[in-house]
């Protein structure tokens, strides 16, 4: 009886021990640890040494290995050489570095997609991406899932059990880069997706309104991917919906598989990522909520990115890494950087230098953030190849440190004093949390006003950044959520264009109000239904009754036209968008249109909700003005207190640590209460300078 008791107790403990290593493994607590990319398979063997004893002698923790080494991983079909592997791994162990292991999905061999030239994905001109690239193959593609199975199987049976491997990366920001695939895989996948979300032709007809153009559907195999290309006009935009939708769940699918793949034989503590890019794109990081944690990269000079002032070009925007953090650190409440940005890279509109400075002060943005850890491609500059003239830590003779390898080299030292003044139980300050403001981010939302913008002039992701730059403004603490998140949490909740929804989405917003939330609904929100019909009522009429007035119609105007709203006696501009709306007895109008032909009609609205109250921002302004003062009335009106930072400098507080970064182009000076002890920095902020005090 004893023994069967004995052995009852082990297998009820496993699991919480698994979890706990596994909880312990994600949640350490060196407060953040740094690390690099580097492959083995593009260097002399006899230079791994070196450069791996130099990656432990900078300072880094860990590095990463494999993501495009399928064709030295399996040379030939069936023949697998992963001796070098296990020596570069031998070689990490040996010199204390963990191993970041990945699996090589993204880049198959030639003499696969040579023998299977069906596992290539088809671009939207009908052309077949081919071998020379990366990211070729189709997801959708059950040849190329035998492929991947084997060698995911292969590499999780060797290494499940070797301590140096802290963790795996599915494949590498598993994207298309921007293309969809229009392969036959992709079309008869397509076909299936809608079958298993419809059951029946006649239910897609409705939801996607084909009487319209009569674009009626007798079955789905009829069903093509709507392809711009493909038709005289846009094509449906239900159609374009469901496409994007069934899109996000193939590349999704394609890596949670994998995951499953490589969980059938790791342990519980190798965890299990993916590093997706932090853009918006039709990768939705909420559909991959099912991995122990996912990754962002981030890149911010690559003259895309004007930043703050004359020399904002070299730092990027003060958001950028903020509302990734904020974003990705709540799909599974873990996050990490797999890679940042390492100085110049090669290919950006024009590539510039990164401000001295200016790594280092995204690092420490990545860890204001709460990332469990930093990465970078890559530990040295490419001699070879398409990113030759891409930065790394070393120059291109691999033994002289670069610029940007100094930085992450210091911040490597100075995490060692952090670490001594690392408290994980410490709390935020009081006026800190009272704050804490809430974005709601709507996937759905952005992918069918990309489709249907109405004006040249709209932009979802514009618009949401907005709001969270003059939150950062506010030093309040952000969380971009989703609908699946608890809103009672937050004193404020942002619904930022929010577009498509449902009447119980709404009635969860009148319930967060009405328990003393603060809520903040902008334009266009509430147009549609889930399927992106207009309602068979009056524009947005389900948010009447939340907001307090009644949409009567929206207006937009040409680039070169200015129109104005007043608030409190002062003259506001907007162009890009315009919810005039007739608000009901009870409820405030804040601004009103100065001009056009509806001057005096309601342009920004405020109702007492139960103990909340909801605020509509019908206008959309490219200075952010109107949106600025109308918050700070949102927040003064609830008893919130807000602080008022300059463009371009940040303020977080994590960790038991404050925070401040200066993305701006002059000195700063950073308001640090006397009593205070600066740990790292100064209170006179030159660009791309940082201070941490606590
Ligand atoms: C991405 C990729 C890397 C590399 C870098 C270049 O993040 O994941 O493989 O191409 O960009 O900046």
């Amino acid at each position: 009886m004893k023994n069967y008791l004995y052995l009852l107790s082990i297998f009820l403990w496993m699991p919480i021990i698994a979890l706990s290593q596994q909880l312990k493994v994600i949640d350490n607590d060196k407060l953040m640890e740094i690390g690099t990319y580097y492959y083995p398979e593009q260097w002399p063997e006899n230079e791994w040494e070196r450069d791996i004893k130099k990656i432990k002698d900078l300072g880094l923790e860990f590095t990463h290995y494999g993501e495009f080494a399928w064709s030295t991983m399996e040379p030939e079909e069936g023949r697998y050489n992963f001796d070098w592997l296990d020596k570069a791994i031998e070689l990490a162990a040996k010199h204390n570095l963990k191993v970041i292991l990945c699996t090589p999905t993204p880049t198959p061999p030639a003499w696969l997609t040579n023998k299977h030239p069906d596992v290539l994905i088809k671009n939207s001109e009908g052309r077949i991406i081919q071998h020379g690239g990366r990211q070729q193959a189709s997801w959708n593609s059950l040849v190329y899932r035998n492929y991947v199975e084997k060698i995911v199987t292969m590499m999780a049976k060797r290494y499940a059990n070797n301590k140096t491997v802290w963790g795996w990366q599915i494949d590498n920001e598993p994207s298309h880069y921007s293309s969809f695939d229009y392969s036959d895989n992709a079309q008869k996948a397509f076909r299936q997706w809608l079958e298993k979300k419809y059951t029946t032709i006649n239910n897609l007809n409705t939801a996607w309104g084909t009487a319209f153009w009569s674009q009626t559907y007798n079955n789905f195999e009829q069903i093509i991917i709507p392809n711009g290309k493909e038709t005289l006009q846009k094509p449906n935009p239900h159609a374009m919906l469901d496409f994007k939708r069934f899109t996000g769940d193939a590349v999704s699918d394609f890596v949670l598989w994998q995951q499953d793949l490589l969980k059938k034989h790791i342990p519980a503590h190798q965890w299990v990522t993916t590093n997706l890019m932090a853009d918006h794109s039709i990768v939705d990081p909420l559909r991959f909520k099912k991995l122990d944690f996912v990754t962002y990269t981030k890149y911010l000079v690559a003259g895309f990115d004007m930043g703050h002032g004359e020399q904002g070009f070299r730092m990027g925007s003060s958001n950028a890494i903020g509302f990734a953090n904020d974003w990705f650190r709540n799909i599974t409440g873990t996050t990490g950087v797999m890679e940042l940005q390492p100085g110049q890279v090669n290919w950006g509109w024009y590539n510039p230098q990164t401000m001295k400075g200016t790594v280092r002060m995204w690092i420490y943005h990545v860890m204001a953030g709460g990332n469990k850890f930093v990465c970078n491609y890559r530990f040295r500059q490419p001699l070879t190849g398409l990113e030759q003239y891409h930065y790394g830590i070393m120059q291109t003779d691999g033994t002289s440190v670069s610029t940007s390898g100094e930085e992450y080299t210091q911040v490597a030292k100075e995490l060692r004093l952090l670490r001594k003044e690392y408290n994980p139980e410490a709390t935020a300050p009081k006026s800190y949390s009272d704050r804490k403001t809430a974005i709601l981010y709507s996937t759905d939302s952005r992918w069918d006003m990309e489709h249907q913008p109405q004006t040249f002039q709209w932009d979802y992701v514009k618009h949401i950044n907005k709001y969270y730059k003059i939150l950062q403004s506010f030093v309040a603490p952000v969380d971009v959520i989703d609908e699946t998140h608890d809103f009672s949490q937050y004193p404020v909740l942002i619904v930022p264009a929010c577009q498509l929804l449902d009447k119980k989405l709404v009635a969860r917003w009148k319930e967060y109000a009405d328990n003393g939330g603060h809520l903040v609904i902008t334009c266009r929100t509430g147009q549609k239904n889930r399927q992106a019909h207009l309602w068979n009522e009056k524009l947005s009429a389900p948010i009447y009754d939340l907001i307090g007035a009644e949409e009567l119609f929206f207006d937009m105007l040409p680039e070169e036209r200015t129109a104005h709203i007043k608030m409190d006696g002062n003259n506001f501009k907007w162009n890009n968008w315009a919810d005039v709306v007739k608000p009901s007895k009870n409820t405030e109008i804040w601004a009103s249109y100065s001009d056009q032909f509806y001057e005096g009609k309601a342009a920004v609205t405020r109702t007492k909700s139960g103990k909340g109250s909801v605020t509509f921002i019908g206008v959309d302004s490219d200075d952010a003005k109107t949106e600025t003062v109308v918050l700070k009335k949102v927040y003064d009106r609830a008893n919130i207190g807000t602080e008022n930072l300059p463009e371009g400098v940040v303020m977080q507080w994590k960790h038991g640590f404050w925070f401040a970064m200066n993305y701006s182009s002059v000195v700063q000076t950073i308001n640090i209460p006397a009593n205070s002890k600066i740990i790292i920095g100064q209170k006179d902020l030159k660009p791309a300078e940082v201070v941490i005090w606590k």
